[in-house]
């Protein structure tokens, strides 16, 4: 066997035991702010198709979540049960070696809004919760300029281990994690998603569209309309990112009919 082969059916086992019934092949669908979806970008047509008759577009579907769970509507229990699936998940087994804990997520189970990052580090590692580290501390920051408090969202990430050494994701960890994040996504029921970083904006909506092309506009993820911005950490390395960051957090404010505490 080739391998190609044995890589594509590896692949296809990962995907299998993580529950996955179909991989997406669908482009995410861009809203503006003002929801209307937006004209796929056009394609330049090869000259021997140019005069053939044109098939109507067909609509781009939107990106749905694909939880094996099914809410109950209690959205703590719901939020319990899953994070006690997590605890015992042993799908990625370095990742289930290295980690001290797994770090679910916390937060208002019945909030608008869902912060979403990439993976828990040492500290968050350490104390069994996302963003408490130097990041956390920058995001808590940019939530407070907000007018919000941690308590009042929901904080999660791609990933619920620490990749050790904090490499970035594979692409197998983020499909093995993918259902408890849709199933967190399904029992909160988010009107909002904002991603932090490319990390968490490429693979929440299947795309390798670079981060910075995936500002100031708005995704759709089944119900929740989705925001991308840079992550804290890249913020701490480069400062000067801040400011579009701010951008972002306003036009998600202004979506949402709120102004931030200092421009009121
Ligand atoms: N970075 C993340 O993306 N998530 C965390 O929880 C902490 C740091």
């Amino acid at each position: 066997m080739s391998d190609w082969n044995r890589l594509s059916q590896q692949l296809l086992r990962d995907c299998q035991s993580a529950g996955l019934s179909h991989l997406p092949r669908v482009a995410p669908l861009v809203l503006d702010s003002d929801s209307r979806p937006k004209p796929p970008p056009s394609v330049s047509t090869p000259k021997s198709q140019e005069s053939m008759p044109k098939k109507k577009a067909a609509p781009t579907p939107v990106l749905q979540p694909q939880p094996k769970f099914e809410p109950t509507g209690n959205r703590e229990q719901d939020l319990e049960k899953l994070a006690a699936c997590v605890a015992d998940c042993i799908r990625c087994p370095e990742l289930a070696k290295t980690r001290t804990q797994t770090v679910f997520g916390v937060g208002d189970p019945q909030t608008k809004v869902m912060f979403l990052g990439e993976a828990p580090g040492a500290d968050e590692d350490k104390q069994g919760e996302p963003f408490v580290g130097r990041a956390g501390q920058l995001l808590n920051k940019i939530i407070a300029a907000c007018g919000w408090t941690r308590e009042e969202l929901y904080i999660c990430n791609i990933l619920r281990c620490r990749p050790p050494g904090n490499r970035t994701p594979n692409e197998t960890e983020a499909a093995n994690c993918r259902e408890y994040l849709d199933g967190q996504i399904a029992v909160v029921d988010p009107e909002y998603i904002v991603c932090w970083g490319s990390c968490a904006a490429q693979n929440l909506l299947a795309t390798k569209e670079p981060i910075g092309r995936m500002r100031q506009r708005f995704f759709q993820y089944g119900n929740a309309k989705v925001l991308c911005t840079y992550h804290p950490s890249y913020l701490l390395r480069n400062p000067a990112a801040k400011k579009p960051v701010w951008e972002d957090m306003k036009f998600l404010l202004s979506d949402m009919g709120l102004t931030p505490p200092s421009e009121s």
